[in-house]
């Protein structure tokens, strides 16, 4: 049995540990050389010609960014994956893949603020019709379709609000419109979801987050199956778009330790999750993992895991209050940073807005704050919410 097919029959910590790269294929230095490179050299003008070798110019790869290529292919069940400077270039990078002029897109009305902006501006602009949809629309999306819709994009669950999509039933019916299904899969990461194997055609990730896991690197990946791979490429080579070394080096790093770094995160922000659930000082808690979440059913079908961002709804009787009474709570803060991003090792805390919405609107009983629960005591985290409970009861 080689290495290879032991792994494949791994657990998901083993694989985590091995894949993307072979000591024995450097000296048994146990991680990947960084390659730095723009030229790579030829031995003559006939192997230039032919593009006969297979490293041929920095932004078109290096050893380095194959490493983390093959794991993220090996991760994901993907024919190939592209690197590119961030998680939001992992969105557009596909849609200007795979749409054109003419064409109409249906984007989920939850998903990451940022790919809204580039759908209603450049993609608009690019004379793209985008239209968004019910997060819950399940294979109620074949009605939205129309003889020019080439792409869906779904993200489960959504962003700030959770809500879960059922993408077995969303790429059935896009398929049968041979519409490309696209996937933003940073929340679950591979290990507690894997979008191909539910029918997706490409899946996203700001590996910007529990890939790096360490709030220091900005990158993103996209993985597409052997369809849709090769549009894929071609959109990335165009553009010149591509994956740094070092950073690739980072996230392959990030990737060893990911699996437990993962568990921990879902335990303690479980117990968050339950601990805020019981309290009379919140409205609702959004995390899918929780019984009474709408979009439990679906995860607990789907998923095999919970990563460590949720959010949840600080009850408060009038409207007026909504902005005091959550800045209260957030300024009282000792442990949970105020930043934007998540995925690090530090717990988070951050005002949710959802103005942009169209379908999806806020909730109504109060303002809406979401938590990146980080790797630190639960004990310490939930004496840091206290504070702000109290915070915001105080507040005028
Ligand atoms: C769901 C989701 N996708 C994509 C991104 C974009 O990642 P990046 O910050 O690397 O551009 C984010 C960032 O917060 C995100 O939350």
């Amino acid at each position: 049995m080689t290495k290879d097919t032991f792994l494949d029959n791994a657990g998901p910590n083993t694989r985590l540990a091995h894949i993307g790269y072979n000591p024995r294929d450097y000296h048994g230095f146990v991680n990947p050389p960084v390659v730095h490179a723009s030229t790579v050299l030829f031995p003559d003008c006939s192997a230039m010609e032919r593009r006969e070798q297979k490293y041929t110019y920095g932004t078109r790869g290096t050893t380095t960014t194959d490493a983390l290529c093959d794991a993220l292919n090996e991760l994901e069940g993907s024919a190939g994956t592209v690197l590119v400077p961030s998680g939001l270039a992992a969105i557009s990078i596909p849609f200007l893949a795979y749409l054109s002029a003419g064409d109409h897109a249906l984007i989920v009305d939850s998903v990451y603020e940022p790919c809204r902006h580039f759908c209603n501006t450049m993609l608009t602009r690019l004379g793209v019709e985008v239209e968004y949809y019910d997060p819950e629309i399940g294979a109620g999306i074949e009605s939205l379709i129309r003889p020019n819709t080439k792409l869906v994009h779904t993200e489960a669950p959504g962003s700030n609000t959770m809500e879960m999509q059922d993408i077995r039933a969303i790429s059935d019916a896009a398929h049968r419109h041979d519409c490309v299904v696209t996937m933003d899969n940073t929340w679950a990461t591979p290990l507690y979801f894997r979008p191909l194997d539910f029918g997706a055609d490409v899946s996203i990730h700001a590996t910007t987050k529990y890939p790096s896991g360490h709030s220091d690197i900005v990158m993103g990946s996209v993985s597409a199956n052997a369809k849709h791979w090769s549009a894929l490429l071609a959109a990335h080579g165009a553009m010149g778009i591509c994956g740094a070394p070092d950073d690739s080096y980072q996230i392959l790093r990030g990737l060893r330790t990911m699996g437990v770094r993962l568990d921990h995160h879902q335990k303690s922000a479980l117990a968050i999750a339950q601990w805020l659930e019981s309290r009379d000082d919140v409205a609702k808690v959004l995390h899918p993992a929780l019984p009474s979440f709408p979009g439990h059913e679906i995860w607990k079908r789907d998923f095999k895991g919970a990563s460590g961002v949720f959010s949840f709804v600080l009850k408060v009787d009038e409207q007026a209050q909504f902005k005091a009474r959550s800045h209260a709570f957030l300024d009282a803060r000792k442990i949970f940073g105020l930043g934007y991003s998540w995925g690090g090792y530090e717990s988070l805390a951050v005002p949710v807005n959802l103005t942009d919405r169209t379908i999806r609107k806020a909730p109504g009983e109060g303002p809406v704050i979401r938590l990146q629960i980080g790797l630190e005591d639960v004990a310490d985290l939930k004496r840091d919410l206290e504070a702000g409970f109290a915070a915001a009861a105080a507040a005028k």
